[in-house]
């Protein structure tokens, strides 16, 4: 192989990427670079080498893979990968097939994301600069996990203006039904050739069993249900009644096959394809209350914030509020890495005054520890969620 082509860095990215951080943005380049997915050397200014990594345009110059002169071979990937895998065999559960196995940054393979759904595995990508190591990640996941097909869907940086490339199968066939996975015991269908949004999020997982023990005999409001895995955790767990409210009716309909594949009979659970904000004014018009609500917005619709910090989020949790009775738990969720803790907070607290209750904080949670966050790689901790009890105050 001839020499690599060098990307040399400011004095700015050096400090960074000498402690660790895996990405260099464009601003920060001195000179050289490559084409898209190209391996680079990364130097300092004085020629010194800080690591290896793959060149990209957009809002990155390069991904950071390692922080060594060494190559990116198919060697060093099986390394990174067992560790990763390790770390899965330590934090998941026997009864849960569902999981991330690779967190991207987080597990020192930038912008690639490997999750398991049973015997699949989809690979998502931040950018099509990754696509050179992709033969000999499909081929670990054959050889090592044994799994019977991967799927490979994109879900690019919101600050990245390009395209999204089409997904494909890296390996196998097209399965003919939705797959089952399990989640702490239950079963949920996801659909590997629609990444990355499959259809159950296991980043909530930590969130779902901590849970667990406060259903029974609970009304539950599920609000932006999706296919409403929190709802059929609370029906499982005992709940009296559950309200899933989502806008798309067609998740709604995965919603009851989830129920259904538990064998969790839908008699005392409602599903209404419906906007949030109608359907909560309409439960509080009607007097309709209940003792749980999870409150679990989207935070990006592709670049185009759709919810609001400062203006939406006090508005939904006032009224939420509004509809769950004296000492209802309120679950509260927000994956929107931009969004920091303090302001969600402070958001929350806003809400629950603008309903005229107290609200009292007995969880903050984020995502679970198949999703690790670098400690050199702030952007790994986006989701955070809140329990908090509601109360009115006493007179
Ligand atoms: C982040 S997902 C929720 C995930 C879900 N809580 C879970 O853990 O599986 C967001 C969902 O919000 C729904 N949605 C977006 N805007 C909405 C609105 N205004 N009212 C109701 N649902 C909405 C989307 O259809 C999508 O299913």
């Amino acid at each position: 192989m001839g020499r690599l082509p060098e990307l040399v860095v400011n004095g700015y990215a050096e400090q960074w990427v000498g402690r660790g951080f895996p990405w260099v943005y464009p601003k920060e380049v001195v000179r050289g670079g490559g084409r898209p997915g190209e391996q680079v050397s990364i130097v300092d200014r004085r020629g010194r080498v800080l690591g290896r990594g793959l060149a990209d345009r957009g809002f990155l110059a390069a991904r950071v893979f390692r922080h060594a002169d060494a190559p990116l071979d198919a060697l060093w990937l099986a390394a990174t990968l067992e560790r990763a895998r390790a770390l899965r065999r330590l934090v998941v559960d026997e009864a849960t097939d569902g999981f991330r196995l690779v967190n991207a940054e987080n597990d020192g393979l930038p912008g690639i994301r490997v999750d398991r759904w049973a015997d699949w595995a989809v690979v998502t990508l931040d950018s099509d600069a990754m696509v050179p190591l992709l033969d000999d990640l499909a081929q670990w996941l054959v050889d090592e996990e044994g799994v019977s097909g991967v799927a490979l869907c994109y879900r690019p940086d919101p600050r990245d203006e390009r395209t999204v490339p089409p997904g494909r199968l890296l390996h196998g066939e097209p399965p003919e039904a939705p797959v089952v996975v399990r989640e702490r015991g239950l079963r949920f269908a996801v659909d590997v050739l629609d990444g990355p949004d499959v259809g159950l999020y296991a980043d909530m997982r930590q969130v779902r069993a901590l849970l667990e023990p406060y259903w029974a005999g609970a009304r539950v409001l599920n609000l932006f249900a999706y296919t409403a895995a929190f709802s059929v955790a609370a029906a499982a767990h005992g709940a009296a009644h559950t309200h899933s409210v989502d806008l798309a009716a067609p998740v709604l309909e995965r919603a009851r096959a989830n129920f259904a594949l538990n064998e969790l009979p839908t008699d005392e659970h409602l599903f209404e394809a419906e906007d949030t904000f109608k359907a909560l004014d309409r439960l509080r018009r009607r007097g309709v209350r209940f003792d749980r609500a999870i409150v679990d917005p989207p935070s990006f619709s592709r670049g185009k914030a759709t919810f609001s910090a400062k203006k939406d989020w006090p508005r939904l949790v006032a009224a939420t509020a509004r509809v769950l009775d004296d000492g209802g738990l309120l679950v509260v969720a927000s994956n929107q890495g931009e969004l920091s803790p303090k302001v969600f907070d402070g958001a929350i607290s806003d809400g629950l005054r603008k309903a005229g209750v107290a609200g009292q904080l007995l969880w903050a949670a984020g995502q679970g520890p198949d999703f690790p966050a670098s400690t050199v790689f702030p952007e790994g901790r986006y989701l955070k969620v809140r329990v908090l009890r509601v109360a009115s105050p006493a007179r």
